[in-house]
Formats: structure tokens, C-alpha cells, sequence
């Protein structure tokens, strides 16, 4: 692009992307500041000023003032709720409490939800906004990198089931993201790490240039370097919005997403959701296994999945499996849970494989032995 003809939707500081869904479109923001222009940013897009702030006891204390104050700002009468942070947050039982607790505030169909927080939260918010008298907007403000890059883009919702993660939900796409990436300064390493795997995902899926790219940048990444952070989400959120536009209820290529989550799915229900193994440190080492089993297949070559393993090692996610929580791992336990996988089609489950480094594909002809093997080999049988 030429500095003369400058793209109005590009700054300096800031960047929005567009997730084209027909009348369901949106905008996501990725930039620094975000949190205190929320109100300015939303007013537009909404009809009403009623507004429930919904977010989590850790980002409650952070982030909760700033944005009650952008809301006032620009006209809004906002109020909030606060659950308990964590995945366990992600059940019926929480967001029944939800629910009541907006219902009981006479809430109208044009009062909008808010999420402030992570994945958690922005899955909760958006499962109730979907239901709450039949449908009323949200917006997304997601504060982790995994919520930035990943689940607050794309309008899937929902809550885990004792049946395992994420089994009860709607697709319902928020009216607005807003990725204010200068909170992203108070989130743990550990935290930023497992974010970091997904965007990596996106260069393993169709972007080779961006793997290489982040092959040299992933540490700035980490290590909190504004510009280098704010080019990675919005290029992660350009790439998922290219995909959920394509296939926004996942009838096909958004399955692509799954790179290596149906072994990380696996992995975390094994590990037992107690923040032992984080979700973005399961998917990494899954994208690991995706390679291994795809080199394994004769698909891609040893070299791609051992440059894959590489790159999560230098940086601290896990690559192996004495990285994971120190539990007897079990390869017959783990294809067991992948079994009960909800991309599971006619009793065959769903792999994503490669042919190499971003040329990623679906697969539903894994061959048990295969798998079994690749497990054993790991973990020992
Ligand atoms: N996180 C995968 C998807 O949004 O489809």
C-alpha cells in the first residue's frame, strides 16, 4: 500500500477488521486504549444505552471502573455482575445465576451484554445475550490474548457440560470486539504463552510467511513489545475473520481452527480442568502431535513437525510431554476422550492434518493404528 492512498481503517495505533457476515457484519478494533472509548465505540451500533458489564472477579479489579466510566461517558446507564474466575465459571449453574441476576434488573431486548474479561467470560456473556429474551446484542471486550486472537472473534458461545467442553451453545456474533491490546500488559506470561499458541495456529493453517515471521518475533511477542503484539492480533483476527466469514457455522473449513485441538481436548479433559494444563498449552503441543501424526502418514515431512516443535520449545510452551502436568498419561484413556469429541461424525473423528508448514487440511480417515502408535510413542502405551 502507498503512503499516498493511506487505508482510512489502518493507523498508527490501530487497526479494525471487518468480519463480513452479511446483516450479522462486524467490527473488530485491535489497538491500545480501547477499554476507555468503549462507550463512544458502541454508541453507534446500538439502540438503547441500558448496559450489563459482565467480567470476572481478577479482571473486575483491573478493568471494571475504566470501563463503567466509558459507558457513563457517552450516555450509557451501565450496571455489572462478577463471576468467579476460571473455567469452572463455564457451567449451566453459573449462567443460570447470570441470567437471573440480568433478568431481575427488568432488563429491555435493547439493553446489551458486555463482556470484559477472557474466554470465560466472553463464551458465558455471549451464550446468555444469545438466549436472554430470545436474543439481546453484546459486545465483546476481550482481555486476554487467547480471547483477542481466538474466542472473542467468531460468535461461538456456550458453556461446558459434565459431558466435557463446550457442548451446550449457540453461534451469536457480538455487535462489536474491541482487543484494547494495553491490557494484555497485566496478563501472566503463562497466560500470554497459552494465547501465543493460537496465534501461531494461523501460520500452521495457510500462512507460512507468518510462521517465519513469528518464528523471529514470538519473543518481542512475549515479551510485551506494543507494536509487535498489536501486528499479531490483528493479523490472527484478519485470518479467523477470513475464516468465520467463509464458514460461520462451521460446516466445513472453519474446522480448520481445530488444528490440534482434538488432541489438546483430550489432553485437558485427562488433565482435569484444574489449571494444571491451560487450553493454549494443550493446543500447542496437540499442533505438535498434528505434525508428528501428519509426518507420520507420510504427508509432511519430519523436518516441518521437528521446526514446529522447535518453535513452542524456544518459547516455552510445551513440546513434549514431560512439559505437561506430571499425570500417568494414558494413549487409550486419550483416544477414548477423543471419541467422545463433538467433531466426532459418524462414530469417525475429525483430524485436522498438513502436507507442511501452513498447508493444513481436514481428515476423517486417521487410521486408529496410526494414532495409536504416534500415542504410544509419546506417552508409552
Ligand atoms: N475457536 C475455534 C472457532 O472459533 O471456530
Amino acid at each position: 500500500m502507498s503512503t499516498a492512498d493511506p487505508d482510512p481503517r489502518i493507523d498508527r495505533d490501530r487497526e479494525t477488521v471487518r468480519v463480513e457476515l452479511g446483516p450479522r457484519s462486524y467490527d473488530v478494533v485491535v489497538g491500545a486504549g480501547l477499554v476507555s472509548e468503549a462507550g463512544r465505540l458502541m454508541a453507534p451500533l446500538l439502540a438503547g444505552r441500558s448496559a450489563v458489564v459482565v467480567t470476572d472477579r481478577v479482571v473486575a479489579g483491573l478493568y471494571l471502573d475504566a470501563t463503567l466510566d466509558a459507558l457513563r461517558t457517552a450516555g450509557f446507564a451501565p450496571s455489572h455482575l462478577t463471576v468467579e474466575s476460571g473455567e469452572r465459571s463455564k457451567d449451566l449453574a453459573t449462567l443460570g445465576g447470570v441470567l437471573d441476576d440480568i433478568l431481575d434488573r427488568g432488563i429491555e431486548r435493547s439493553t446489551a451484554l458486555v463482556a470484559l474479561g477472557g474466554g470465560v467470560v466472553g463464551d458465558l456473556t455471549g451464550f446468555a445475550a444469545s438466549i436472554l429474551l430470545r436474543g439481546v446484542p453484546f459486545v465483546q471486550i476481550p482481555t486476554t490474548l487467547l480471547a483477542q486472537v481466538d474466542s472473542g472473534v467468531g460468535g461461538k458461545t456456550g458453556v461446558n457440560s459434565t459431558h466435557g467442553k463446550n457442548l451446550i451453545g449457540t453461534f451469536y456474533q457480538p455487535r462489536l470486539v474491541l482487543a484494547d491490546v494495553a491490557t494484555l500488559a497485566t496478563l501472566p506470561l503463562r497466560e500470554r504463552r497459552a494465547g501465543y499458541a493460537e496465534i501461531v495456529k494461523y501460520g500452521l493453517i495457510d500462512d507460512p510467511a507468518f510462521f517465519a515471521w513469528l518464528e523471529t518475533n514470538g519473543a518481542a511477542l512475549l515479551d510485551g513489545d506494543p507494536d509487535v503484539l498489536r501486528t499479531a492480533v490483528a493479523h490472527s483476527c484478519r485470518a479467523k475473520a477470513r475464516i468465520v466469514a467463509a464458514d460461520e457455522r462451521e460446516s466445513g473449513s472453519r474446522a480448520l481452527l481445530n488444528l490440534g485441538h482434538t488432541f489438546a481436548h483430550a489432553l485437558e479433559a485427562e488433565a482435569g480442568y484444574d489449571g494444571s494444563l491451560l487450553h493454549g498449552e494443550a493446543v500447542a503441543y496437540g499442533m505438535v502431535l498434528a505434525h508428528r501424526l501428519s509426518a507420520a502418514l507420510g504427508l509432511c515431512s519430519e523436518d516441518d513437525a521437528a521446526r514446529v516443535a522447535a518453535h513452542f520449545r524456544a518459547v516455552g510452551l510445551p513440546s513434549e510431554p514431560d512439559a505437561l502436568p506430571a499425570i500417568r498419561w494414558n494413549s487409550a484413556a486419550l483416544i477414548e476422550q477423543m471419541k467422545h469429541d463433538k467433531k466426532v461424525q459418524g462414530g469417525r473423528m475429525t483430524f485436522v492434518l498438513t502436507r507442511g508448514i501452513g498447508h493444513a487440511f481436514l481428515s476423517r480417515d486417521v487410521p486408529t493404528e496410526a494414532l495409536a502408535a504416534l500415542l504410544d510413542q509419546a506417552f508409552g502405551e
